[in-house]
């Protein structure tokens, strides 16, 4: 993929564990039920996610896509089953700054007013807590090596020319790419993005991805839903396809064929 300008993440992101060690996720046999349903939305999932690796969720509306992301950002707490974040309960890693999660459109409030250098800044925060000495010397928490980071988290992304905007006067497709800036400058390392590419243009896709792409070379690990088969199956190391249950799992090229697609959309989708 081409991007107008080199991308050049090392030194500003790196996650300081080895690839291939234990694994970032592990879920087992997550079940969910809403009050009042007759269905559960999540139906004994079980499956890993290990450092580095970039994996597309991808399933119809309704799939539980959502509800799993809930829970493994601890937003939802209503399921049955084991599920470890770098082999801590959830509730360990709740303080941590190393997960980072981005809901669907439209369940995200930016409507505050805040700077989007400062969204930022404040990813840095895990980074700064330690630091609280600096106020005694009358000194902010974020130093200028710290505004400096944010800045060019907000250059990888190509937003540095919003940085001093309002991030409620934002677009939907520039608002993810400021999430993105923070994922970066707050050094996830675990990052749950709910259709991170619905909704952008063609543009803010692009970047997106090569950033995505770029973090998880770093060791970082991208777990994405998607509706976007056709382009999942280029940027994804692994596939995991949802209808509720786990239908497939595995490379793009295991995963994406006419029979799985049938299994979990219901139809062909005359894709080939
Ligand atoms: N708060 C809720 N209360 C009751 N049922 C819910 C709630 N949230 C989701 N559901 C139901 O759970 C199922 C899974 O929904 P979920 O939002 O997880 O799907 P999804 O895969 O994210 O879909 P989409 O692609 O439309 O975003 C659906 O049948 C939905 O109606
Ligand atoms: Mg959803």
């Amino acid at each position: 993929m081409e991007l107008a300008k080199d991308l050049e993440l090392d030194g500003l992101f790196e996650v300081r564990q080895p690839p291939g060690s234990n694994p970032v996720v592990a879920a087992e046999n997550i079940s969910a039920h809403y009050p009042f349903s007759k269905e559960r939305a999540l139906d004994n999932v079980t499956f890993k996610l290990m450092p580095g690796e970039l994996v597309a969720l991808v399933g119809p509306n309704g799939a539980g896509k959502s509800t799993l992301f809930n829970i493994l950002s601890g937003v939802n707490r209503r399921y049955s089953g084991k599920l470890a974040i770098e082999g801590a309960t959830l509730a360990e890693k709740q303080r941590s700054s190393c997960v980072t999660y981005m809901p669907q459109e439209g369940q995200i409030d930016w409507d505050y007013p805040i700077l989007v250098q400062d969204v930022v800044t404040l990813g840095l925060y895990g980074m700064v807590r330690n630091q609280r000495w600096r106020r005694l010397f009358g000194l902010s928490d974020y130093s200028q090596e710290h505004r400096a980071s944010a800045l060019r988290a907000l250059q990888a992304v190509e937003m540095e020319a919003l940085s001093d905007r309002d991030i409620g006067t934002l677009s939907g497709g520039q608002k993810k790419r400021v999430f993105l800036a923070r994922a970066l400058a707050q050094q996830a390392r675990l990052l749950l993005l709910d259709e991170p590419l619905a909704g952008v243009d063609q543009r803010s896709e692009d970047v997106i991805v090569k950033v995505l792409a770029q973090m998880a070379a770093q060791g970082a690990t991208v777990f994405m839903a998607s509706h976007d088969i056709a382009g999942a199956r280029h940027y994804a190391n692994r596939i995991l396809l949802l209808n509720k249950r786990i239908i497939g799992m595995g490379p793009p090229e295991d995963v994406i064929n006419e029979t799985m697609l049938n299994k979990v959309f219901g139809r062909s989708l005359h894709f080939f």
